[in-house]
């Protein structure tokens, strides 16, 4: 079950990033333009949020459930503290993404209910922003010591 999951959480994340700069992109040029905030703005807001909660869920089996590092962290907190491997999957790692995944949300929920397009898309355009930069910098990138591999295998 580890390994699959893995996979699908891993391969997840590519689609994650895309919807992302879909939707901030989308974000950007409908504030910079003044533009009516159209369906596409919505749907790209849309399934950001909707990758993010499949991702959450996928990301809470595997850090409660079968998670390697994050099971071996959860039994010693305190002693994962001291290796920063494990620190990482048991805490950096998941509180980066729920900060990133609230923003997403609280972002969409407050754009929709803004009452002008261009305050709709710059409330997006501002939360999403922020939210990929949390989500990036709790991605396990190469180089790191707790580096995974960016390509998902099975
Ligand atoms: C947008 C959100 C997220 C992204 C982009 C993301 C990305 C990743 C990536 C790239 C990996 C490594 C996959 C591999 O080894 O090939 C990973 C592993 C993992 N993620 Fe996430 N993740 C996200 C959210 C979460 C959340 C919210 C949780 C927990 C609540 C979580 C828990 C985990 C766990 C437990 C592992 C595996 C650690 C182990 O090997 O034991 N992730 N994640």
């Amino acid at each position: 079950m580890y390994v699959p999951l893995l996979f699908v959480h891993s391969l997840v994340r590519w689609l994650v990033l895309a919807s992302a700069v879909f939707a901030i992109f989308r974000a950007f040029r409908g504030a910079a333009k003044n533009a009516p905030f159209e369906k596409i703005d919505n749907r790209a807001g849309f399934l950001f949020l909707g990758l993010c909660d499949l991702q959450l869920l996928l990301g809470l089996i595997l850090y409660f459930g079968v998670g390697i590092y994050s099971r071996t962290a959860l039994l010693d907190m305190k002693g994962a503290m001291k290796d920063s491997i494990l620190r990482f999957w048991g805490v950096e790692h998941v509180t980066a993404m729920l900060l990133g995944i609230t923003l997403v949300h609280v972002g969409r929920a407050l754009s929709k209910r803004a009452s002008t397009d261009l305050a709709k898309h710059r409330r997006a355009r501002n939360y999403y922003l922020a939210a990929l930069v949390l989500i990036l910098a709790g991605i396990p990138w190469p180089g790191t010591v707790y580096a995974r591999s960016l390509i998902p295998t099975l």
